[in-house]
């Protein structure tokens, strides 16, 4: 908790000069978890309304199921989105399809990645957001999504987000004609940064990644001119008023992607 808060403090110090101005028009939109606002977040139904209010790419999250299947889900439990409880890497697709969706339109399940790819091919950008918080978990996603993308047709409709590193590196051994970008919560001053811990931080770490994806709150103006200077893009999550939105960054991740569409 201490660490938590000298963290919020160190980079409100960071961000004293950041001046927050309406969004530019070239700014791009992307539909956070499908928009979700929109529906049940991750679900097919709040994906086809995220696509309909014409965002320029949906975002989702993936896991894997004890049996190997890529299903797209934020939590790495069942526990808040849905009528079932659980770990996913330890439920297998029939399990996890089992349960309803809280919210969700009729019927709705969990989707898997291959009907969400489905949905969205041919429509827009689909942001791929890859969640692993510890080495070893989920073995092999990352081929697993590439043989998907390949099978699909999708390779080049598909980024490839990753708060792990790791995660990032494997997808460009794999594919490295994949988009890649970082996610992390912030830089902060001395070389350091924060995402899933805090560690140091050189953009040099980062030759294969296009675009470093931050949390608006945190994004500083000087961030987002270093990051412009390495020739790369700043995307901000999850933010949800035009007010809120940093000065410069190139898109915004947000669950209201009808509030920045709207004209
Ligand atoms: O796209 C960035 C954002 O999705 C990261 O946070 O927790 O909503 O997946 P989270
Ligand atoms: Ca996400």
């Amino acid at each position: 908790m201490i660490r938590k808060l000298i963290l919020i403090t160190l980079c409100a110090c960071v961000n004293l000069a950041c001046a927050r101005v309406e969004a530019q028009d070239t700014m791009k939109v992307i539909a956070h978890r499908g928009g979700a606002s929109l529906g049940a977040e991750n679900t097919l139904g709040c994906i086809r309304k995220g696509i309909l209010s014409g965002a320029d790419a949906i975002e989702v999250d993936v896991h894997l199921s004890a049996d190997g299947e890529l299903v797209v889900c934020h939590d790495e439990t069942l526990n808040r989105t849905t009528s079932g409880r659980g770990r996913i890497e330890k439920l297998t697709l029939d399990q996890i399809r089992s349960v309803s969706i809280k919210k969700g339109e009729p019927g709705e399940k969990v989707p898997t990645l291959e009907e969400v790819v489905r949905e969205v091919k041919d429509h827009c950008i689909l942001l791929l957001e890859v969640k692993k918080s510890r080495e070893g978990q989920y073995p092999g996603i990352e081929d697993k999504i590439v043989d998907l993308l390949v099978r699909e047709g999708m390779m080049g409709q598909v980024v490839l987000q990753s708060f792990n590193d790791g995660v990032l590196e494997r997808f460009y051994a794999l594919a490295p004609e994949l988009p890649l970008e970082k996610l992390l919560i912030c830089r902060l001053p001395f070389g350091l940064a924060f995402d899933i811990k805090l560690h140091r931080f050189s953009f040099a770490d980062y030759p294969h990644v296009r675009s470093f994806n931050s949390y608006y709150g945190l994004t500083s103006r000087r961030f987002v001119r270093d990051v412009h200077a390495q020739g790369k893009t700043v995307r901000v999550w999850t933010v949800n008023k035009l007010s809120q939105v940093p000065q410069g960054v190139d898109a915004v991740i947000t669950n209201y992607p009808q509030r920045f569409l709207s004209k």
